[in-house]
This record gives structure tokens, sequence and C-alpha cells, in this order.
């Protein structure tokens, strides 16, 4: 075996596949998950709403949020697209859905604070279905209103977590599943749970799950697109705050040692590849239920809309005591997952391109995990 090739880890399952190899994880620095702590009093209430926003979940983790406070009393968003995932994300959709979470948590912050946020998407035109520009994607004005009601999901923001451990045989049970799909309400999106009692169709979701993860493991771009967000170890976590995280002892130690070559994809047939599909695949294969959001059209606004229904139902399933996870890998947009993508919107009932899943994820329970870095209030303001 070539021992440059040892251990190479990617996406979304490198956390988990650390912690299979070693058997346990190390605490994050704690600068680089300070942001949880919460924005702590703001003389200007928009960076308190900043602060809670930024817990939103984001592809990757890369924070892609910038916001301009020149206005008074209203926040400007925009794209970082420095941030971008062109590989795996070429239409930038999972951007947009990055930024529809974040709206939404900014909505809850400015609830909780009795403010109306009238959100205006696109306020100088939309972007075309292929590319982001620099233009903004959200104006929020925010005023005063004492008819508006905190919402209880709030409370959940700072207990929500991906969570990519294994999730344990009981299912959820029907309330929780009912508070799930009532929580997207506000959106217009529709949303869809499979577990025990359809054999047949979680068998289904286990094998498109599973097929999407190994092709994404077995193309060098996508994977190589992965080994740049990654950060390994106390320095690089604390230097960057965002990406995927890798913290176990021995991926640092061979890590530090030269062993972990970031700079080339591993073979089909490597350990680092074969090791990380046999992990997901046991945690797919023991998952009790899965999550979908499916979209009629597939415009930026929708796709901002379905990112902000997805980050409810989130904080729904966190409020129930479940995890979720979610599976991007089937609903990305390159070539080689155009068979697993067909399969995904067929199995669903989503023939596209009238409809697209917008979302799709494992639920369940899971062990406490630690929450992922921020980057922190002031790296998302623009300088005047
Ligand atoms: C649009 C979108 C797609 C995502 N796809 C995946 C995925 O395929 N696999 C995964 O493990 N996590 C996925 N995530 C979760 C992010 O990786 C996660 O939000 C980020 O790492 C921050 O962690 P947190 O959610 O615990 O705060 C996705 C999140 C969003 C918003």
């Amino acid at each position: 075996m070539d021992r440059r090739r040892f251990i190479h880890l990617a996406g979304g399952g490198a956390i988990a596949a650390a912690s299979a190899l070693t058997g346990c994880s190390s605490a994050l620095p704690p600068e680089a998950i300070a942001a949880w702590q919460g924005p702590g009093e703001q003389a200007d209430v928009r960076r308190w709403l900043v602060g809670h926003a930024l817990l939103a979940p984001h592809s990757h983790n890369l924070q892609s949020w910038l916001v301009d406070l020149g206005v008074p009393g209203e926040i400007t968003l925009f794209i970082d697209r420095s941030r971008l995932l062109p590989e795996t994300d070429p239409f930038s959709r999972q951007m947009m859905l990055s930024q529809g979470t974040f709206i939404e948590l900014l909505d809850l912050a400015a609830r909780q604070k009795g403010l109306r946020a009238q959100i205006d998407l696109f306020p100088q035109g939309v972007f075309g279905p292929a590319t982001v520009d620099a233009r903004p994607t959200a104006r929020i004005r925010l005023e005063p209103d004492a008819a508006v009601q905190p919402d209880p999901l709030f409370a959940q923001i700072f207990r929500r977590r991906t969570n990519r451990e294994a999730y344990g045989a009981r299912e959820p049970d029907a309330a929780a599943l009912q508070a799930i799909a009532a929580s997207v309400q506000p959106h217009a999106v529709r949303t869809g749970l499979v577990g025990a009692a359809q054999p047949e169709a979680l068998a289904q979701h286990r094998r498109i799950a599973k097929e999407a993860w190994r092709i994404e493991l077995v193309t060098p771009r996508t994977v190589l697109e992965s080994f740049r967000v990654l950060r390994v170890g106390p320095k690089e976590i604390a230097q960057h705050r965002d990406g995927l995280t890798l913290n176990a002892p021995l991926v640092r130690a061979l890590d530090a040692v030269g062993l972990f070559d970031r700079s080339v994809a591993p073979g089909p047939d490597d350990f680092a590849t074969t090791s990380q599909i046999k992990d997901f695949n046991t945690k797919v294969d023991t998952t009790p239920a899965f999550f979908w959001l499916v979209s009629e059209g597939n415009d930026r606004a929708t796709q901002v809309n379905a990112g902000r229904a997805y980050v409810r139902a989130q904080l729904a399933a966190t409020a129930a005591g479940l995890s979720m996870q979610p599976l991007s890998q089937a609903l990305q947009e390159y070539p080689e997952q155009a068979g697993t993508y067909a399969a995904i919107h067929q199995l669903l009932d989503a023939p596209s391109p009238r409809f697209t899943v917008q979302m799709w994820a494992r639920l369940g329970h899971a062990p406490t995990i630690e929450p992922s870095p921020r980057r922190g209030l002031d790296a998302h303001i623009v300088k005047a």
C-alpha cells in the first residue's frame, strides 16, 4: 500500500470516519466554538440577530454570510463568493439554501426581540439559475411590532447540531414526526418521512444514499474540493473556524508526520476510501428514518425558502430529542450523480424538473456531540 495514501478522509463523513479509526475524538479549541455562547449584550440589536443567525447550518460549514449594516434599521445579506463549492454544488443551489438557513434564524431572533423582519429576497434582481453574483440575497428591514410573537423554535438554535454519529434503532415517535412536519408550514415545501413501517421504501433510501456517497468518494475532484476545506487539528481549526473539522488524535498524528496528503485523492480501493464507505454504509443501514423536503420549481427564492424550511425542521427535531444529518450527495447536480439524482427524485415522487428534492437527511436518536466551529460575529460584517 502506498503509505502516503494510507489516510485520506473526505466530505461530510470525515469526522465520523476519523472517530471510527481512533475510537475517540478530542475537544475543539474553545475559541472555535465561542460563538455558541451567544452574542451577549449588543448596543446594536442587528449584531445580536446576526450573532444568532451565524449558528445556522451551511454546506461544508463554509458560513458564506456577509452582512452590511450601513443603513440604520436594515440588514443587507450578501453571499461571500470566495466560499462556493463549484464541484459538488455547480449551480450554487446549496449555497442558496444556506443563505435561507441564516435568514430563518435571523427571523427567529428578531421575533424574540419583538421585531418584525420584512425580508425582501434579491432586492436588486435575482441571480440566474447557474451562477451567483455580487448583488444582495436579501434586504431585511426591522420594525418593532407588538403583534410579533416569539417562536418556540428559537430556544433550539443553540442545541441544534448536524450529527454524523451512528443513530440508535429506536424510531422517532409519531408526535415528533408531526412536529417536524408542522414546523415547515410557513414555507411552500412538501416534506416526507420514511421508517420501519415502509421496509421496501426504507431499503431504497439506504441503497441510494450509499451509492451516492460511494460516487462522491471515488470522484477525485469532489474529494479534493472537500480536502480544500478540511481543517485538521486544533491549530488549523482555531485559525479557520469553518469547514470540515478533523480533530481525532490519530489523524492529527498522521498529518503531523506528513502521512495525510491532502493534495491527492485516494483511489477507489485505498483503505481511506473503503473504510469510509464501510463506516457510512453501517450508519445508513442502522438509521431508523429518513426525512426529505421537496419544492415545486427550483428558482432562487424557492431554494432560499427551502433552506428556511430545512432549519425549522431540524430545530423541531432537536426539540423532540432527535438528530439529523443531511445526505446531499444524490441531490447534487454533477454528472456522475445523474443516476442517483434520478433515483431519489423517482422514489420521492418528485419528477424533475418540475420538482426538486432540496434536502434529504437521516433522522434518529444520536449521542450528544460538540457544536461545530464558527468564525464569529465580526467575520460576517462588511466594513464600511
Ligand atoms: C444545504 C446543506 C447541505 C448539507 N449537506 C450535508 C451533507 O451532505 N452531509 C453532512 O454531513 N452535512 C451536510 N450539511 C450540514 C453541514 O455540514 C453543517 O451544517 C455544518 O458542518 C455546520 O455544522 P452544524 O450544522 O452542526 O452547525 C449540509 C447543510 C446544508 C445547509
